[in-house]
C-alpha cells in the first residue's frame, strides 16, 4: 500500500480538516506529518464544530488510528486540552491516538522566543501565531531540541534546563524579559497527563501498516506558499508543508507516496503578514470575509481575503505533483454576480506567468473574469445539481492546471460534500 496526502495548496486554511474528515473512512490511518499548534483544522459534523489543532481530523470516526508524525512539534498544554475537549465529544483517544516518540517537544520558552523575535521584527514581523513553532523547528536543526519520547528520560528535567538556559541567553540579547511560570507549572502537569498515552517509533508503525496492506492518509497543515523552502519566503512557516514533507515528516519513502490531493479554497485568503497578490482591500474582499468567516481557528485574526489565483496554484501544483483537486468553500461566491481568477502577473509592466522570485507589491494579477451562478448550491448533493456557470469555473481550474477535480465542497458540515469528476 501507499500513503495518499491530503495538503492544503494555498496560505493555509483551504478547508484540510473538514476534508480529511470526510475521507478517513476511506483510510485506517490518518498521519499528521508536520506543523503543529500553529494549525487550526475545523471539523463540523452532528451540529458540533470543534478545532483540531495537532491530533489528526480522522479522530471523530472510531475505526481509523490517528498518528502524531515525528515531523510534527509537540506543545503538551495544547495536546492535553485538545484531548480532553476531543474525549467530552466520545473520541477515544487512549485507543485511537499513537504520538511520534520522535516528535518535538514545544517548550515554553519557545513561545517566548517567537514573541521575542516578532517584536524584535518590528513592522517586518511574519504575523507568526506565536505558539513557538519557529524557535521548535530551529532546535531541531540545531540539535538542541527536546523529543517527545524523552519524557520517559530520568534525565528529562535536567536536558529541559539545559535547552531553556540557552533560550534565556538569547531573550537577554533581546533585551526581551517576559516570563511565562504560570504556562512552565502547566507545561509540566501536561507532560505528566501524556505519559498515559501511547507513544510509537512512528516510522516503523507507519512502514509496517503499508507492509501489512494498511491505508494511510497524510494529513498536511498549513499550505504550500507557507512551505519553509519555496512559500512566500519569509513569510513562511518553519516546516515543509509539500507532499516532499511526507516522506521526512513519517519517515516513509518517495515511492511509498500515492495519490495527492491538493486542497483548493474557491478564492483565496492568507492570515499574517506576507505578499498576497489577489488581495482585495475593498468591499468584495470584506464580503468574502463575511460570508467565509474568515478569521482564524487559531488566533481568531481576520483573514486576508482576494480572488483565486492560479499563478500561485499551478507553483503548488507543481511542487506537489497533484494527483486529484478537491474545492472547497465554492458556496461562499454563491452571490457574487462576478468572479475573477488571477492568470497571470504583471511585473513592471512585463506579463509572467510563475511566481517570482520576490513576490513583492509590484505585482499586479492579469485577471479572467467568470459569471456568478447567483443560486444556493449548499444542499447540492451531486454534479448534475452543479449550476452551469459553477461547472465552467471548476472546468477552468481544471484545464489549467492539468489536474482533474475530484470533490467539491459546498458548505462547512460533513455531509456538504460532492464527489465530482471534472476535467
Ligand atoms: P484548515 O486549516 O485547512 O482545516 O481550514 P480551517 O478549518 O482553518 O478553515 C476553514 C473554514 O471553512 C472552517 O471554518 C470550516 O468549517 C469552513 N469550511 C470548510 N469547507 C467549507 C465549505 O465548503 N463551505 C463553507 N462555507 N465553509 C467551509
Ligand atoms: P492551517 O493548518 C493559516 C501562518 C501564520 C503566519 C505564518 C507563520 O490551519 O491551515 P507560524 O506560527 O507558523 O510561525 O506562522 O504562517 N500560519 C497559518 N496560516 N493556516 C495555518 O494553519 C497556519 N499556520 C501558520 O499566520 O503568517
Ligand atoms: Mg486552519
Amino acid at each position: 500500500m501507499k500513503v495518499d496526502v491530503l495538503l492544503g495548496m494555498q496560505w493555509g486554511d483551504e478547508g484540510k480538516g473538514k476534508i480529511v474528515d470526510v475521507l478517513t473512512p476511506q483510510y485506517d490511518i490518518i498521519a499528521r506529518f508536520q506543523g503543529g499548534p500553529n494549525a487550526g483544522h475545523t471539523l463540523e459534523f452532528n451540529n458540533i464544530k470543534h478545532v483540531l489543532h495537532t491530533i489528526p481530523s480522522g479522530i471523530f470516526r472510531p475505526k481509523a488510528m490517528n498518528v502524531i508524525g515525528s515531523g510534527v512539534v509537540v506543545d503538551p498544554v495544547i495536546l492535553r486540552e485538545e484531548i480532553e475537549s476531543a474525549m467530552k465529544l466520545g473520541a477515544d483517544l487512549h485507543n485511537n491516538l499513537l504520538i511520534s516518540k520522535k516528535a518535538h517537544l514545544i517548550m515554553p520558552s519557545h513561545r517566548l522566543l517567537d514573541k521575542a523575535y516578532e517584536e524584535y521584527k518590528g513592522a517586518s514581523k511574519i504575523g507568526s501565531t506565536q505558539k513557538g513553532i519557529g524557535p521548535t523547528y530551529t532546535d531541531r536543526t540545531a540539535r538542541i531540541g527536546l523529543r517527545m519520547g524523552e519524557i520517559f528520560s530520568p534525565n528529562f528535567v535536567q536536558k529541559y534546563n539545559t535547552t531553556k538556559a540557552h533560550h534565556l541567553k538569547v531573550m537577554q540579547g533581546y533585551n526581551f524579559t517576559e516570563t511565562n511560570e504560570e504556562y512552565e507549572k502547566q507545561w509540566f502537569e501536561a507532560i505528566e497527563y501524556l505519559k498515559a498515552f501511547n507513544f510509537i517509533d512512528s516510522e516503523i508503525y507507519v512502514n509496517k501498516a503499508l507492509n501489512d496492506g494498511k491505508s494511510i492518509l497524510a494529513e498536511g497543515a498549513q499550505g504550500s506558499m507557507l512551505d519553509v523552502d519555496y512559500g512566500s519566503y519569509p513569510f513562511v512557516t518553519s516546516s515543509n508543508t509539500l507532499a516532499s514533507g511526507v516522506c521526512s515528516g513519517l519517515g516513509v519513502a518517495p515511492s511509498k507516496i500515492g495519490k495527492v490531493y491538493g486542497i483548493v479554497k474557491a478564492y483565496c485568503t492568507r492570515v499574517g503578514s506576507g505578499p498576497f497578490p489577489t488581495e482585495l482591500f475593498d468591499a468584495t474582499g470584506e464580503t468574502l470575509r463575511r460570508i467565509g468567516n474568515e478569521f482564524g481557528a487559531t488566533t481568531g485574526r481576520a483573514r486576508r481575503c482576494g480572488w483565486l489565483d492560479l499563478v500561485a496554484l499551478k507553483y503548488a501544483v507543481m511542487l506537489n505533483g497533484l494527483t486529484d483537486i478537491i474545492i472547497t468553500k465554492a458556496d461562499v461566491l454563491n452571490d457574487f454576480d462576478k468572479l475573477k481568477v488571477a492568470v497571470a502577473y504583471k511585473i513592471n509592466d512585463k506579463e509572467v506567468d510563475y511566481v517570482p522570485f520576490e513576490m513583492n507589491d509590484e505585482i499586479e494579477p492579469v485577471y479572467v473574469e467568470f459569471d456568478g451562478w447567483k443560486q444556493d448550491i449548499s444542499k447540492c448533493q451531486n454534479e448534475d445539481d452543479l449550476p452551469k456557470p459553477l461547472k465552467d469555473y471548476l472546468k477552468f481550474i481544471a484545464k489549467e492546471t492539468g489536474v482533474k477535480i475530484s470533490y467539491l465542497s459546498v458548505g462547512p458540515d460533513r455531509v456538504q460534500t460532492l464527489k465530482v469528476n471534472i476535467e
